[in-house]
């Protein structure tokens, strides 16, 4: 977003509202500071393999003894394998290309020595058959934790073989029980991390998961599991700051990309979701619990079929809050609620009963979001009646219904602003006093802008740059 049009903004806010609004928006002055340029996000280059490896330490993993063929056991190779790797400085963990290697749910556990690479080149895979799953590791197959300045990266394949987990699970046939499965691939309680280039698919449930982790950079992945895989999230982040996802492609049976509790300053650019239930944030609040999302800013995506687009999904009865998101340059081709913002979100085979707390959502801004809307409610704002959504802004939002009949907005306790164009109209989001809509365009020609406020607000700018830059 361009400077001018974003203080033309907040001078427009501060007009309409009076000035205490400058003080509630300073959130989008941090996430302006969120942009992240693409040079800065550049990786190391990948080490050529063919060429001298420098003082690097090649581990390989059939040093170990991995066979490679998709059938051997190469858990305690690749056990094995980790542990030199870990306890040497410099060097490359190596998985090459070309083959399969089964391996069983192992831990792999830091702290390692510095500079560690793990370069996955063939495909790891997981055992299929969900009865014979190791019960010491219900949760997880591949579990990083406790790393430091770990690089993950390479063409390979990780592959939760994940088809009779999916026929096991009761959101396939309601009577099997409601077991978990295990997450496919986690980094946990990690910090500047980077992960360029892999392939993760058919994960028994979550694909890949970023747990207690503060700076990590996702570039260039691909996500991949079927439409009808249950709870496959692509990419699913809880606890973790200072995050960059960027240039990926993820298409699954849930999520392509969640983010619940505990998480802030959050950036993805150049993403791809489809097929799967969008870019969400949540669910929060499940079963009474607080829930804490801030700082998200979401930068030129496609999405195309996915039964959700730009989603906000909290249960009842929950508490905290989500506050200072920025979804911009979005295109949407025949995607089921577009922009959708659902504080009675309930994935229970239970209804569930209103309450009066709720997740807090607040400072939210959409803008250029355009394409195809699959449902007739290409913008919803489902907001709990006792804690309203808040300070929602649209701009240039251009959504249409494929069948050609009109598309429209649905609200429910919620306050904002519309700004430019924005179709379907959202008159819940409109200031009630037409006095202010005289203003916004006078002040558009930039004839009544208020200076002493916008030094003020460049000033605050400025401030929150230092402290936020990822
Ligand atoms: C929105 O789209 C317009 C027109 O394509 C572009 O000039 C502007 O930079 C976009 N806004 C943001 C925040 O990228
Ligand atoms: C891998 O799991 C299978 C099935 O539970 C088990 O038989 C085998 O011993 C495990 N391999 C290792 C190295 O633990
Ligand atoms: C992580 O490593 C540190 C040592 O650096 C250790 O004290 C701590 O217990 C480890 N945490 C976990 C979860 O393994
Ligand atoms: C669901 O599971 C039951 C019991 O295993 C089986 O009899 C039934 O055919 C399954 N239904 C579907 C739709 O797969
Ligand atoms: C969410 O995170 C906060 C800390 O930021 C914590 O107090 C709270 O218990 C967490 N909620 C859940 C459900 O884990
Ligand atoms: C959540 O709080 C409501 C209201 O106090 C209570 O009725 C309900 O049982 C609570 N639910 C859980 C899962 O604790
Ligand atoms: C909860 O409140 C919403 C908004 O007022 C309403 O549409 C919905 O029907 C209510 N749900 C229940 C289960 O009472």
């Amino acid at each position: 977003m361009g400077k001018i049009d974003f203080f033309s903004i907040l001078v427009v806010l501060l007009l309409v509202h009076g000035t205490h609004v400058v003080k509630s928006f300073y959130g989008f002055d941090e996430l302006e500071s969120l942009d992240v340029e693409d040079d800065e996000i550049e990786f190391l280059e990948l080490p050529s393999w063919s060429s001298q490896h420098g003082s690097k330490v090649m581990i390989n993993v059939d040093s170990f003894g991995a066979v490679g063929d998709g059938v051997s056991d190469d858990t305690k190779a690749f056990e094995n394998a980790w542990s030199k790797a870990c306890s040497t400085a410099k060097a490359v963990l190596l998985v090459p290309p070309g083959r399969s290697y089964l391996v069983n749910a192992t831990r792999f556990k830091g702290p390692c020595a510095t500079k560690l690479i793990v370069q996955i080149d063939g495909t790891i895979v997981a055992p299929d058959e969900p009865k014979n799953w190791d019960s010491k590791n219900p949760r997880n197959w591949l579990h990083f934790s406790n790393l430091t300045g770990a690089t993950f990266q390479g063409h390979g394949i990780i592959d939760g073989s994940g088809k009779k987990w999916w026929a096991a699970s009761c959101k396939k046939n309601k009577t099997n029980p409601c077991l978990g499965a295990p997450t496919a691939f986690t980094i946990d309680q990690s910090s500047s991390i980077k992960v360029q280039g892999l392939t993760f698919q058919n994960s028994q449930q979550m694909h890949f998961v970023i747990s207690h982790c503060d700076s990590v950079r996702i570039n260039s992945v691909v996500v991949s599991a079927p439409e009808d895989s249950p709870n496959t999230d692509g990419i699913h982040l809880t606890g973790s700051s200072n995050v960059v996802i960027q240039n990926s492609k993820i298409g699954t049976g849930d999520d392509c990309v969640s983010i619940v509790n505990a998480s802030s300053n959050i950036k993805m650019k150049n993403i791809y979701c489809g097929p799967g239930h969008g870019i969400s944030i949540g669910s929060l609040g499940k079963d009474n619990s607080t829930g804490i999302v801030s700082k998200v800013v979401l930068d030129t995506a496609f999405l195309k079929g996915t039964s959700n687009g730009l989603r906000i999904k909290t249960w009842q009865g929950g508490s905290g809050y989500v506050k200072g998101v920025r979804y911009q340059n979005v295109k949407m081709d025949n995607v089921a609620n577009p922009i959708i913002i659902d504080q009675f979100y309930c994935d229970s085979p239970k209804s569930c009963q209103n309450q009066t707390s709720a997740v807090e959502i607040s400072q939210i801004m959409y803008q250029n979001v355009t394409g195809s809307s699959k449902s007739t409610d290409a913008m919803k704002f489902a907001c709990s009646d006792t804690v309203p959504c808040n300070n929602i802004i649209l701009k240039n939002i251009n959504l249409l219904k494929l069948d050609g009949k009109t598309a429209q907005t649905y609200c429910n306790s919620v306050t904002g602003i519309n700004y430019g164009q924005v179709q379907p109209s959202a008159d819940c989001l409109t200031s009630s006093d037409k006095s202010s809509i005289e203003e916004i365009e006078v002040n558009d020609n930039e004839r009544l802008i208020d200076k002493s406020s916008i030094e003020e607000i460049e000033v605050n700018d400025d401030e929150r740059l230092i402290h936020t830059e990822l």
